[in-house]
């Protein structure tokens, strides 16, 4: 099909929520993707950080396709091989002894660390960070301060709260003996490519002070790494780089390649309290998706992506125009205003560099980990072009 009739057939049968930008893409290969109409692109925004190996790595598409040909999916009334052996590697790569739940993304990791919490704590009220991002289901939502997302779908999960990011003495305030959980995250993504402080160090402090508060008080911290999980930030998880133990991590986005996938992990010492029948889902962990992650994770792991997003990364903010900031391959370059930042994304991809916006004013890069210094090189030359 032409661009312009995907478009009209858009309007006609899609429920418009997303203001797309005018392509369709139909190919990929590495760090490269091809429309509809045969021009290709430098993809740096990976299906907005799900894409870790790129497209199509021949690992994965292995993967995939010999799973799919022995068995999809069968429900969790059954036990499930792959779904405990890539338990078993996310335990091996947490910072703690952590135990699974599976389900299919980001939003719904959080919903199930709401649940869980709750569960475990027997207590209801959950903090947030000002400027947060953790989906759009009704938990997460109460969760996301956004109030442009919000407003029409009052009201959310009550006992949600909004305390400043980056400020541990407004969230010691917040905490009564009703809080289950505190959920932050590491770097804000949809935020802005934002850490809670001023630089790295000081974040580290800020993370270490939640860390104690909730020990003092009971509360679970949960760390949402939906964003900067999967190796992105050059650890596979940043809670690693910042020097702390989350009690729950959510996972999504690149965890399975660009594979639907999303994983609730709670620390072993605390998993006790959730039982049987407290949460399920149906796709959550079957056999396909957890194929696709452990084969996402073998290649991260065995060619050295983290390496990469950290040499590639560390390049690129001290290459780029302008205010650069983020962790591994997780860049945000901030502009002016609104205008310039949407400016600067339409001039990139008629450049053939696919980049987007977030939080208004920052151009945000997540591109794939196998990026390569050279590449990265170009689409930061093009960057610069295009913000004279
Ligand atoms: C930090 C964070 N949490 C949660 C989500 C929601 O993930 P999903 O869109 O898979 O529900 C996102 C998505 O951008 C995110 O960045």
């Amino acid at each position: 099909m032409r661009f312009e009739e995907i478009k009209k057939l858009d309007e006609e049968y899609i429920v418009q929520l997303y203001a797309r930008y005018p392509i369709a893409l139909v190919r990929g290969e590495g760090t490269r993707v091809w429309d509809s109409e045969g021009r290709d692109y430098l993809d740096l925004i990976a299906g907005i950080a799900s894409c870790p190996l790129g497209h199509s790595h021949p690992k994965l598409v292995r993967a995939i396709s010999e799973q799919a040909g022995r068995l999809m999916h069968v429900s969790n009334l059954f036990y499930i091989e792959e779904q405990v052996r890539l338990a078993k590697m996310l335990n091996d790569l947490s910072p703690m002894d952590v135990k699974a739940f599976f389900c299919n993304s980001g939003a719904e990791a959080n919903e199930a660390a709401i649940k869980f919490s709750r569960k475990i704590t027997r207590r209801r009220g959950i903090i947030a960070m000002s400027n947060s991002f953790h989906g759009r289901t009704m938990g997460s939502l109460a969760i996301t301060d956004k109030k442009r997302y919000q407003k029409s779908f009052e009201p959310l999960m009550p006992e949600a709260k909004i305390v400043e990011y980056g400020n541990a003495e407004a969230l010691r305030s917040a905490i009564g003996d009703k809080t289950a959980a505190i959920f932050v995250e590491l770097i804000q993504g949809e935020g802005g490519i934002r850490f809670p402080r001023e630089n790295f160090e000081e974040s580290r402090e800020y993370f270490r002070e939640i860390r104690e508060l909730c020990d003092e008080k009971g509360v679970i911290m949960v760390v949402d790494e939906v964003q900067t999980g999967t190796g992105r930030t050059g650890s596979f998880f940043a809670s690693e780089q910042f020097g702390i133990k989350p009690d729950i991590i959510t996972v999504a986005k690149g965890i399975a390649g660009g594979f639907p996938m999303g994983v609730t992990l709670v620390d072993a010492n605390i998993a006790g309290g959730i039982e049987k029948g407290d949460h399920a889902s149906t796709f959550g962990g079957n056999p396909l998706a957890c194929a696709a992650a452990i084969a996402t994770i073998e290649t991260i792991v065995g060619e050295g992506l983290m390496e990469n997003a950290r040499r590639v990364g560390k390049y690129a903010i001290s290459q780029a125009p302008g205010k650069a900031r983020g962790l591994g391959l997780m860049i945000g370059v901030e502009v002016e205003d609104e205008r310039k930042a949407e400016e600067a994304m339409i001039k990139m991809r008629e450049r053939g560099f696919l980049v987007n916006v977030t939080s208004k004013n920052v151009v945000r890069m997540v591109p794939p980990l196998i990026i390569t210094k050279e590449e990265m090189g170009r689409a930061l030359e093009n960057l610069e072009e295009v913000l004279k």
